[in-house]
């Protein structure tokens, strides 16, 4: 009998010990994630258009992940729209370029920080004359729904290279902020290539070496004519921009340092977008397997980019790597002069 009870009590005592247990990781994993969420601080003078709004709810910011999500999947009524105030917003910032540069990347860590919200697909707006005729509005219904306290950010890295693009940009507003992540040229020109490659591989056609479409065969030198050369060139697309905006208006990501040390990177963008600092070491991990960095957004859920983003570049001969970086370095000093951050680029 003695027996039976101590049985019992031992089977209630595993039962009430279990439940403790499960509170106890419930409440750190929901204090973790209204961690997260809770310190946005008043929207009052940031981002032009939120100044004078209120402090956006918690209760916003708790449901802000999986509501979005929801609404980006369409399972939402007009009613539920209306209900949590969501609106759909024209970027606030530009992810201009540059292809290769890690956009994607930086797209998402920005994501990370709750008063961000980014459009999931490249839109090609401005730099599409098909788009473009679609008009503002058309714009506007592709971009996520977001709290009006929150910032949209879109990304089209062919923006930075298109001829149209900064006159269109200003007529929608001029006072709009732009983000360029470069990187080392020659690296991005390589990375620019492989990409190309691999979707011909993916065909079955063949390609050419990336040596002999980035040197001019007839003459030994540089083929400017070559597109991924000429993307590589910065300051002369820089340029083109400066005659619309003025040089404030611009942040230059160093996207190699986004790769090896993002952190620092994001925080000088937060700066740049007046954004209060939220993105922090927590949400940012590195993954072995992947050799990047991958975001936290909270105790459950985390995400590495997809596998299209860190492919294996092939092997370049070593002279054209010295020859190619020798006709960016003039390049490589006039964009530091004209943006004011060096990159010690060889
Ligand atoms: P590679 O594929 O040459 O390595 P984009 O998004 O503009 O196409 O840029 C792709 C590049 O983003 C990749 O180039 C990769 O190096 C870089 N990148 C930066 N941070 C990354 C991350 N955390 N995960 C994967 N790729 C990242």
């Amino acid at each position: 009998m003695l027996f039976k009870q101590q049985a019992w009590l031992r089977q209630k005592l595993l039962v009430l010990g279990s439940l403790a247990v499960g509170s106890l990781l419930y409440l750190v994993a929901r204090v973790g994630s209204l961690d997260r969420l809770q310190p946005i601080c008043p929207a009052e003078g940031r981002l032009g258009s939120t100044h004078g709004q209120a402090e956006l709810p918690l209760r916003a910011l708790q449901f802000k992940r999986g509501l979005l999500h929801e609404f980006r999947k369409g399972n939402s009524s007009k009613e539920q729209v209306r209900l949590h105030d969501l609106v759909q917003q024209l970027p606030k910032a530009i992810i201009i370029g540059v292809r290769k540069g890690g956009t994607r990347a930086l797209l998402e860590m920005l994501n990370l920080h709750p008063a961000v919200v980014k459009a999931s697909q490249e839109i090609h707006f401005f730099d599409n004359d098909e788009n473009y005729a679609k008009g503002i509005e058309w714009y506007r219904k592709k971009m996520p729904f977001s709290y009006p306290q929150q910032i949209t950010i879109e990304k089209s890295p062919a923006y930075f290279i298109t001829e149209e693009v900064p006159e269109r940009i200003y007529k929608m507003n001029a006072s709009i902020k732009l983000l360029v992540i470069v990187r080392e040229p020659t690296t991005r020109a390589i990375s620019d290539y492989t990409q190309v490659l691999e979707g011909k591989e993916r065909k079955n056609k063949t390609y050419h070496k990336f040596e002999k479409l980035a040197i001019d065969p007839s003459t030994c030198e540089v083929n400017t004519k070559y597109k991924a050369v000429r993307t590589s060139i910065y300051t002369k697309h820089l340029e083109r921009w400066l005659k619309y905006f003025p040089i404030e208006q611009f942040h230059v990501v160093d996207g190699d340092r986004l790769i090896t040390e993002p952190l620092p990177e994001l925080q000088l963008v937060e700066k740049f977008l007046n954004l209060p600092p939220r993105i922090s070491q927590y949400n940012l991990y590195f993954n072995a397997t992947r050799g990047f960095y991958c975001l936290r957004f909270n105790i459950i859920f985390n995400k590495c980019l997809a596998g299209s983003k860190g492919r294996i570049h092939p092997e370049v001969d070593p002279s054209v790597i010295t020859k190619l970086r020798k006709f960016f370095h003039p390049f490589n000093q006039k964009f530091y002069q004209i943006t004011g951050r060096t990159l010690n680029w060889p």
